[in-house]
């Protein structure tokens, strides 16, 4: 292996291995710390790892991850020291959108398993102290859908108003953009009413009507039956767009390329958030995170302002979003976003912090570097990032690993819709394909979809079948098996600065600092709290950089760090992530 990556461990030995003589009174101080911070929650401090269950493990041999195969990981999940488990949606669905096409909210897909499996997850979790969050997924339905069978099938049925109908003899609807459409058109011609219907996803996703108060009062009904269950929250799927004008005004040329600001501001969203919230939420000790919320961290305020009574949290796509999948993004804008969006939630409000979902590449691939002489240092790098910020870490399967990109050359190998209608877009329009599919390799969705990497065996371990999409080919070196083996993993540096984080209240509740703002290869800040400082130190570069904080590191303590031999001073190795105590 080539230079001096090679030994790749962590200071983060001196925590559990010399752990005692900086433990404890770290622990003591976190009591201390910790009585005396005001707006404390439990979803404020978890760490939420999310799972992808149709990738996570299958048991019954069909190639799809189910529920039972994540039964038989539950110790694997507590080994990592998370809180709650966020699954994608498990519901039964005819997957033209994996699962966020809800044919029936009420049961279980066949391909996941059963309800009987569901309690015995839920109870599984729970005996282990994990909670479970649930994707409620009501901006629309399935197609296939029963509300949506009747709604077709006549004006005068009494399920018409549950989804949005533009009757044809009114002439052509006013235009509304699509995101998965192939001709990017939201509205679908229906013959047997002779309407269109709206979709802002795919053709098989109609929009439901939050306009009519039966069908939220059915919504609400569905999400009590969950809670009732036990499940501990809920995340929200594209709710900024449940309320629509239902006049359908004319937008202004290109509103699509700022669709959220026209999509995500609908009349009455707050009003049914807030009747929500009385119906519902107020009434179970849950949490609940918005799946977006608006444009500028001001509209993402008014979905987590507690005062207003809507959600717990919110998350925002500015971060995600930045330099549009460039490789090569500019670090200090970067910084610039999270800064903002941190000062925008000092006094009140909650967000989340995150780098990858299953709407995402792999956070490795997209934020930093995966060759192989730097995945792992690099995957340990973002993993610091996103446990030493203010909000609550969303963290998604397989990063632990370090997992990457798969980077298909063929369109055959892709599963998601997006990506397939993109392509018959960009096809029908005689476009370049080549370059599509060059660009999908470092955006598309399945990226990060693909079969959690159990082991070295066929398939990664995961299914004894033919993986519903295929695995990545670096199993053989990346994964769990061969990272539990080893101390200096990605995988044991996740569960190490997990425990950091819970030893340190600091890390959740802290006052966070840029510094050194313009540097250009490193994100360096302080977390403040109660007289207690922690100093973050990350290069986010492929080469050696220089943090310049002024900050005489000869009198603090090192928490973690990523290298076995951790940097003396400001001057950091590729990838290098330090934390100290100040
Ligand atoms: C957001 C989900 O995260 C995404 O996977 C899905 O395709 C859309 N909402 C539509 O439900």
């Amino acid at each position: 292996m080539q230079t001096k990556l090679l030994p790749l461990v962590y200071i983060a030995l001196a925590i559990s291995l010399a752990g005692a003589s900086c433990q404890s009174p770290v622990t003591s101080n976190m009591q201390a710390a910790a009585d005396s911070i005001p707006g404390r929650k439990w979803w404020k401090e978890a760490i939420i790892y999310q799972l992808y269950p149709r990738s996570f493990k299958d048991s019954d041999g069909d190639g799809i991850g189910d529920l039972k195969g994540i039964i038989s990981k539950l110790d694997y999940l507590k080994s990592l020291g998370i809180d709650a488990v966020w699954l994608n949606p498990i519901y039964a669905s005819p997957n033209f959108d994996n699962g966020y096409d809800i044919s029936d909210y009420y049961s279980i897909s066949k391909q996941f398993g059963t309800m009987e499996d569901f309690d015995a997850l839920l109870k599984g979790l729970h005996q282990r102290g994990i909670k479970l969050v649930m994707d409620v997924v009501v901006n629309h339905s399935s197609s296939e859908n029963e509300w949506f069978r009747q709604s077709r099938s006549s004006r005068s049925n009494p399920y018409r108003d549950y989804y949005h109908w533009w009757n044809a003899e009114r002439g052509k609807p006013t235009p509304r953009w699509s995101f998965f459409d192939v001709n990017s058109n939201a509205w679908k011609y229906d013959t047997p009413t002779n309407a269109y219907y709206l979709h802002y996803f795919a053709q098989q996703q109609p929009d439901l009507n939050w306009e009519n108060q039966k069908l939220r009062q059915e919504i609400y009904k569905m999400m009590r039956f969950w809670l009732d269950k036990g499940v501990d929250g809920f995340r929200m799927d594209a709710f900024q767009f449940v309320s629509k004008d239902t006049s359908f005004p004319v937008f202004p040329p290109g509103y699509e390329k700022d669709i959220i600001r026209y999509y995500g501001a609908g009349p009455h969203l707050h009003d049914y958030i807030q009747e929500m919230d009385r119906e519902v939420l107020s009434k179970y000790d849950i949490m609940t995170v918005a799946e977006g919320a608006g444009s500028s961290p001001a509209d993402a305020m008014k979905f987590v302002d507690p005062s207003r009574h809507e959600f717990s949290m919110a998350y925002h796509f500015e971060g995600v979003g930045y330099g549009n999948y460039a490789p090569d993004y500019d670090l200090p804008g970067l910084k610039q976003v999270y800064s903002r969006w941190d000062s925008s939630f000092e006094s009140k409000g909650w967000l989340s912090i995150f780098l990858g979902n299953h709407d995402q590449p792999r956070m490795v691939s997209h934020w930093a570097n995966d060759t192989p002489p730097f995945r792992d240092m690099a995957s340990k790098m973002l993993t610091t990032f996103i446990m030493t910020m203010r909000g609550t870490p969303y963290y998604y399967y397989g990063d632990e690993l370090g997992m990457t990109n798969i980077r298909f050359d063929n369109i055959e190998d892709y599963r998601d819709i997006e990506t397939i209608n993109k392509y018959r877009h960009v096809k029908q329009l005689h476009g370049d394909l080549k370059q599509f599919l060059a660009s999908r390799k470092i955006s598309a969705r399945d990226n990060g979809r693909t079969p959690f990497q159990w082991d070295s065996t066929a398939h990664a371990g995961f299914s004894t079948g033919t993986p519903w999409i295929k695995v990545n080919p670096n199993y053989k070196t990346v994964n769990e098996v061969s990272e539990e083996q080893d101390p200096t993993s990605v995988l044991n540096y996740f569960r190490q600065i997990v425990k950091l984080r819970k030893d340190h209240p600091v890390l959740v509740y802290g006052k966070y600092v840029l510094l050194d703002k313009d540097n250009p290869g490193i994100y360096a800040y302080t977390r403040e709290l109660n007289g207690k400082k922690l100093l973050v130190l990350l290069n986010f570069k492929s080469k050696a950089a220089t943090a310049n904080t002024g900050i005489d590191l000869k009198k603090a303590t090192l928490l973690l760090g990523n290298y076995v031999s951790p940097s003396k001073g400001e001057t950091l190795q590729p990838y290098e992530a330090v934390i100290y105590q100040l």
